[in-house]
This record gives structure tokens, sequence and C-alpha cells, in this order.
């Protein structure tokens, strides 16, 4: 028996003995195992009494099947068994208030399921998938259980669509709150207290409908602004303390329920809204620890208050501040509250020590203000007209955006205004001829200004210091053309190489050849060359599929009928880099097999000739799908089969990554690299790039090898490979299936030939996706939203830092539920896990007896060293 043969003999060994426990264990089974696993005995349980009278045990009168259990606060240890999964007519079970231990059991596709309470026990883990195919649960509660392990949201609960309630506070929760809390048109209660939940509030969660919404005391605090919930307008009871939530409180006038609201202990900074003192239904507020300015708020009396002292309003008591402050906290606030202003700009005096500002010598009237150099990025807010006494204002190398307020115009003391190197834009307005104003170094501002339109009257010059930043910008356009021309060149010479090479942009010399795979333990299929010649008809040109860098590949025809892909090695190749990619290749694929890797069928090694011989894929690849369908003959891919497509890859990449003994880094993934069968079903193919990953979470560094335009950053540059390479070139691939164009499209204007660039763009202005996407693809609504998730994920994918883009998993998770035929997979999915064997997928077996040579590859790969030498 081969090894082949001997793994599928106790695959379907291991499958007939599960099937056997499956059909033969029904629900008095599996409650005797949940009594089993308990210390002791529930009150009102026997083992010698059938489970249906058993006390808070209910079973369908008429199937005899169990419905529901309740152990609810019977301070029960033990463990759950793990075929509580198996109880199908399950709809309630509680086990609140117990001491109940060890790994939860899973409640996968548990279909009636629909609550579930396993809060204030000592679980410690959650296996994963515990809660995939439970399409009824309503209510969750896992709160309370302080001892688990740390575990994320699963993405794929955006299926349990009817979720009402989701509580899991104290929980060990970790990781980013997923974006998909608007696909639950039923869920209220959202608590995730105590947990290690880490950056913003997703953008979808404040098209929720959620009522109670608790976020509350994440060990390191979720970040970011909390502008999203005043778009949550059925919100009641709003505890976001103690996190790390920058910004301003936003306008929460919508949120007419809301009466609790608990922001203390977080960085909020800016002046508390007016409409926030106006809710009708509000009675509790705590607003302690942040840095809040301006008015001290006033509330009803009605409203229990809790405002701290570490705050900095203006006064100690309610009412409007100095009108200067009014005005410096009005402009600090078109620039979002900066930290910096925040911390300083405190108190009821402008001219007491606050940063930035100057004053009369008798203290009283602001006169300049300098802000030069600060990184500001925002608005000028038209409030500074409120700082009469007003002469200088530097406001110059920011970031600044938007027009120049006109009411500048009216201040009658101002004689110097920089606004010099932001981005402000026209028109800029008339000021009287006793300023000075500067605005060189704004791009926009200046054209207007030098066609003509928007010109300052007389008097209004430009003084030196905007002269030289002009300059200044006009040398660094130069040299960025300059540099930009010569990459253009240098990439021109690359491509052109790369094109000789077909669909494999790598160049020989990049491929490292003392970091191949050890081939020492392999035992694949050796084919005769006679069987190769006759299938391909001696390698005629008629049946030339493509070339190849280092040979030609040939679409083969073997006696039984059976389409193969043979892999001709050029023969100069055979010397050493080759070689090692071919050997790479052979040892690579004899060791794992999956239906979204394209398989390994054999080799041959002949004289100085080795070819490779794969399963045939009739349908080309992704990118002739993608760029030249019309070349091809081909329909244009549907979304649906667009993202069937990506699931597939990123189900294939998810096993490289994931192997247990050893996983692999592709390094190669991409469009042309994807293959696609008669039902448009994809596989990865071209593994000679495969290396090993590091056994520890390191990454190594290697030679750069991959395509231009799928490559990773911090590959790019410095060499680092690990696991995050190919989810970054996956993200391109989404990105191309997503719009149809091309990783690197030479054809299309500057800003938009890097597609990741280009899509990074689109992205962060979320309205402009719709005229991204594919025109052939005119996506009706549903389908606009998933383009938006999956553009989402791909943003995700590619982000700079490695260490930020979501591991394969995740993104086997996201995409699931988008692609077709995602449930009845499921069963398939086990079977990889067995041991990586499909059951489909014994190819070797297509050939008889006497067309394989009884070779191990390790005698093979002597007599290829043997071969090289010469
Ligand atoms: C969280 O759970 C742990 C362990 O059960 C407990 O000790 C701790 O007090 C809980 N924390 C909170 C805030 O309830």
């Amino acid at each position: 028996m081969t090894y082949h043969q001997k793994c599928l003999f106790l695959y379907r060994l291991l499958l007939s003995l599960s099937f056997l426990s499956l059909s033969f264990s029904d629900d008095a089974t599996v409650m005797s195992k949940l009594f089993a696993g308990i210390s002791q005995p529930p009150s009102g349980w026997s083992i010698s009494k059938d489970h249906c009278t058993w006390k808070n045990v209910q079973c369908d009168k008429s199937t005899g099947s169990v419905v529901s259990i309740n152990l609810d606060y019977q301070s029960i240890s033990g463990t759950l068994p793990s075929e509580l999964t198996q109880l199908a007519s399950l709809r309630s079970l509680s086990l609140r208030g117990n001491f109940l231990s060890g790994s939860l059991p899973s409640f996968a596709n548990m279909s009636n399921l629909e609550e579930l309470y396993l809060d204030n026990n000592k679980f410690s883990s959650i296996p994963s998938g515990f809660l995939l195919g439970v399409p009824n649960l309503q209510t969750f509660n896992i709160s309370e259980n302080g001892n688990l392990g740390p575990w994320q949201i699963p993405s794929y609960l955006i299926e349990s669509t009817n979720l009402n309630v989701f509580h899991a506070s104290n929980a060990s929760i970790t990781g980013a709150i997923p974006n998909f809390f608007d696909s639950f048109p039923t869920l209220q209660n959202l608590r995730l207290s105590y947990n290690n939940l880490t950056g913003p509030l997703p953008w979808s969660i404040g098209r929720s409908k959620i009522q109670n919404f608790w976020l509350d005391n994440q060990f390191q605090g979720l970040s970011g602004t909390i502008d999203v919930i005043s778009s949550m307008t059925r919100l009641s009871q709003v505890w976001l303390q103690a996190n790390a939530f920058t910004g301003p409180i936003p306008d929460l006038s919508k949120c007419v329920n809301l009466f609790d609201l608990q922001l203390g202990d977080n960085q909020l900074t800016g002046v508390v809204p007016v409409s926030l003192t106006g809710l009708p239904n509000l009675e509790n507020i705590r607003l302690q620890n942040n840095k809040l300015l301006g008015p001290m708020p006033l509330f009803g009396n009605k409203v229990k208050v809790i405002l701290g002292d570490t705050n900095s309003f203006c006064k100690d008591t309610p009412g409007p501040c100095d009108p200067q402050v009014t005005a410096l906290l009005a402009f600090a606030g078109g620039l979002g509250y900066p930290i910096t202003l925040a911390q300083s700009w405190k108190g009821n005096d402008a001219c007491q020590n606050w940063a930035f500002i100057t004053c009369d010598p008798q203290g009283k009237n602001v006169t300049t203000v300098n802000l030069g150099n600060q990184r500001f990025s925002g608005t000028i807010s038209p409030a500074f007209s409120q700082l009469t006494s007003l002469r200088n204002l530097y406001l110059n190398d920011n970031n600044l955006t938007g027009p120049i307020p006109v009411s500048l115009t009216t201040l009658p003391h101002l004689q110097v205004l920089d606004v010099s190197n932001n981005n402000l834009s026209p028109p800029l307005p008339s000021f009287p001829p006793a300023v000075n104003i500067s605005f060189g170094g704004n791009l926009l501002l200046e054209k207007t200004v030098a066609t003509g339109r928007g010109s300052p009257g007389s008097g209004q010059t430009e003084n030196g210091s905007s002269m030289s930043a002009r300059m200044f910008v006009v040398v660094v356009i130069v040299v960025v053309i300059v540099v930009l021309v010569v990459l253009f060149v240098f990439y021109k010479c690359y491509m052109k190489r790369e094109h000789k090479r077909f669909g494999r942009a790598k160049s020989p010399e990049k491929i490292k050849s003392t970091q191949m795979l050890k081939t020492n333990e392999i035992m694949g299929t050796a084919i005769k060359i006679q069987v190769l010649e006759k299938a391909t008809n001696f390698f005629s040109e008629e049946s030339v599929l493509g070339s190849g860098g280092y040979g030609v590949v040939y679409l083969g025809k073997l006696d039984n009928g059976t389409k193969v892909a043979v892999k001709k090695m050029k023969d100069g190749a055979t010397h050493t880099k080759g070689m090692n990619e071919f050997q790479a290749e052979i040892a690579f694929l004899s060791k794992v097999r999956h239906k979204n890797l394209v398989a390994l069928v054999g080799y041959c090694i002949n004289d100085h000739k080795m070819l490779l011989v794969y399963e045939y894929m009739s349908h080309g690849t992704l990118g002739h799908h993608l760029f030249e369908w019309k070349k091809h003959g081909f329909d244009p891919l549907t979304w649906k089969q667009r993202v069937t497509i990506a699931w597939d890859v990123a189900r294939g990449i998810e096993y490289l990554h994931s192997l247990t003994h050893q996983s692999f880094i592709h390094r190669d993934i991409k469009s042309s690299n994807i293959l696609l069968n008669d039902d448009i079903r994809a596989k990865v193919a071209d593994f000679g790039l495969v290396k090993k990953a590091p056994d520890d979470k390191s990454f190594v560094e290697t030679r750069v090898a991959g395509t231009f335009g799928y490559l990773a950053p911090e590959y790019a540059t410095t060499g680092r490979v690990t696991k995050k390479v190919d989810v970054y070139a996956f993200g391109v691939v989404l990105m191309e299936i997503i719009t149809g164009k091309k990783a690197v499209d030479e054809t299309l204007p500057d800003e938009t030939c890097h597609l990741v660039t280009w899509f990074h763009k689109i992205i962060r202005k979320s309205h402009n996706l719709q005229k991204a996407i594919d025109p052939t693809l005119d996506p009706d609504e549903q389908t606009f939203e998933s383009i938006s998730k999956v553009a989402e994920l791909a943003a995700h994918c590619t982000t700079n830092k490695y260490y930020r883009r979501p591991n394969m998993e995740h993104v086997v998770n996201v995409l699931g539920p988008f692609a077709h035929n995602w449930r009845s997979l499921r069963p398939e999915e086990i079977v990889e896990k067995f041991g990586g064997f499909d059951l489909n997928m014994s190819l070797p077996l297509v050939f008889d007896d006497s067309s394989i040579e009884s070779l191990s590859f390790t005698n093979a790969q002597h007599r290829l060293n043997q071969s090289a030498q010469f």
C-alpha cells in the first residue's frame, strides 16, 4: 500500500466510524453523556428514568426529542459533552450561574437553537466554528466567563440574522469589533464590557438598531471617535466609559430615547454640544475624566450628572465663556480639537498661559495667534472674526483645507495673515490693502490666483517666504518627475524581460536556490517519457497551452481520455535554478493535496529533460476571465462567480498557511496563477516559489521574487517573508475581481495604473466605489453591498503594516457567506482537516501500472544531481 492509499484507507475508516457514532446516537445517549459529565446529579435528574421526565427538561410530545434544558443556578460543576450539538431539536439551553468548566462544546448546525445562556460559569475555551450554522439564534449570553482563553467575535455570526441579544461581557474577547452590526435587523442588546476589544467603533454599527449598548472597560481601550453613535437613533443606554476614545462628543439630538450615557474615563475633548442638555429622556450622564472644553453643560434637575473635576471647562459654573475663549475654541473645533490645544486652552482667559497665543501688554486682548507648522488638519473657523483685536494670524505649514472665511476680512486690526503651505481652496477673499497676506504653497488657491480669478487687489503681494516656498515646491516637483521617469524606464525594462517569461514575473537569478524545500521525503509518481510523448503528440505545436520562463506547457491526453497539463522545463534550465524550482514544486506538491490547489499528477526525468504533469484546468486563468474575456470568447464573470473564485483561492491559501507540521507561503499569488475548471471553480497553481513558513512567528529574509503590483511593501523593500505577503497579494486579486483592472496597467494614466494605490484612494471616499466597480457587473443593491464588504476586505488585506492585515482564516470567513454553495461545502472542509486528502483527487490512479516507473524521488534526485554535474 502506498502512503497515499494508506491515508485514504485511514480516512475512510475514520469517516465510517464517525458515521456509526452519528447514526446510533440519539437524544437519550446525549442526555446520559450530559448527565455523566456533571459532577453531581442536578435535582430531579436520574439516570434510571427517561430523560424526558427529568426536571426542567422538555421534550417534544410527538417526536420525543429534547427541546429545552434549564439548569440555571444549580451549583453544578463538571464539563459539557461535545455531543450536545446532536440534540437537533433543541431550542433553548440555559446553564447560567454554575461552575461548569472545560471547553465549551460546539453548537454548530443546531438549526433550531434559539436561546443559549452560558453566563456566569468557568468555561476555559471556545472551539472554532462553535456558532456556525445557527440561523435561528436569538439570544446568546456568555458574559462573566472570566476564565476563557482569548477569542474573537466570529465573522460568520453574520448568518444568525435573528440575533436579538448578544451578551459577552467579561468573556476574554480580543480583536476588533466586526463591521457587521447593520446586518441584524432585530439586534437590540449588545453587551461587551470588560473585554480586550481594540480599534474603532465600526461604521456599520451606526446603522444598527441597538438600544442597549455596552462597550465599557476594554482592557487596552477602544479608540477613535464616537461619532457613529449619533446615528444610532434607538439607543437608550450607552456605556462607553473607560476606553481610549478621542475627539468631541457628537450631536446626539436624534437619540431621543437615551436615558443613560456613560462616557467617563476617555480622552474626549471639545465643547459639549448644547443638544445634549436638551435630550428629553436623559436621566443619568457621566463625563468625568475627559478633556472637555468650553462652557460647563447645564442639565435639567432630574438628570443625575457626574462631570468630575479633571475636565477643562472654562468656568466652575455653567454659563457662556469669554468671547475670545469662545472664538478660539470654535477655531479648535474646526481642527477637530487637537490634543495639543485641548491640553493648553483651559480656563476662561485666553491671555493666561495659552499656548500659541500672544496678548497686548495689558494682558487683555489677543493680538497674535501663531499656529504655524503644527501638522493641524481641518478647516479655518469663521469664528476668528470675533477676535477683534487680532493683528497677526499665522496658520502656515499645516494641512488646512477648505476656503479662507470671508469674515476674516472684517478684522479691523489685521496686519499679517500667513496661510502658506496648506491645502486651502479658492476663492481668496479680498482683504484690505493693509493686510500682508501669504498664501503660497496652496496649489488650488495659487492656480486660481495665477489665472486671474479671485486675484487679490493691489498691495497684496506675496512676501519673500512664500516666494521661496514656491521655489521649493517647483524644485520638489522637478525632482519627483525625474525620479518617476527613471523608475518608469527601469520598470519598462523589467517588464519586457518578464513578458518573455509568460505569466511568471520573476527572473531566474532572483530565486534563491539554497532555500528550496528538502526533497528527501518525496514519493511522487514518476511517469515514463513515452507516455507523455504519446499524450502530447510528441510535444507538437498544436498542443502548446502556453510558454513560461523555463519552458513550455502542453495539453496532453492520456490513453484513458484524461487531460493533463505537461510542463516541460527548458533544457538549459536543468542546471541549477530551474532544477531547484522543479524539485521545489515536486517536493511541495507531493506533500499537499487540496481541492483548491492544482494537483501534481506526476513527473518525468529523462536525460536532461524534466517534466511536471498537472491536472488540466479547462477554463484558463482568472486573468483571462477578468481582463481578456472578449478575446477568449468567455462571458464576463458574474459577481457570485467572482466571490466564489475568491473564496476558493482563499481556502487554498489558508490550507497552505495552516498545515499542521509545516506551513507554506506561496509568494506568487496573482490572477494569472489562478486556474479555473469547467464549473468555474478555482485552484491555485505554480508552486515554484513556495517557501516554508518560518517555525516561529518571525519572518525570514530572502531575495525578492514575485510579481510587480502584487508585492507587499515590506517584502519588496526588505525581503521579509511572512504569510502576510500572500494575504497582500490576495487582496490585490480581490481588487482585480472588483474592478476588472489589472494590478499594474501601463496603458492607464499614472494615478490609476497602480491598482492598490488607486483603490485605497477610492475606498477612502466610500461613495466612489460604485464608479470603480467593473462595468460588466452592474450590481443591484444587494450585490453592491456584498461588493462593498469585499472591497473593504481587499483594503484590509493590503494595508501597509503587515501585522494589520488579517490572516487567511479571517478572509475565508468573510468571503464564505457570499460564495456559492457555502454551506453545502462544509463537510469537505472537515475532510481537509483530516489529512489534506480529497477523495476526488487520487489522480495518480489515472495511470495504469505499466506507465509508472517504480522510483522513489530520492533515486530520481540522485540521478538529477548527477546529470546536473555535466
Ligand atoms: C471577570 O471575571 C473574573 C473571573 O471570573 C472575576 O474575577 C472578575 O471579577 C470579573 N470582572 C468583572 C469586572 O466583573
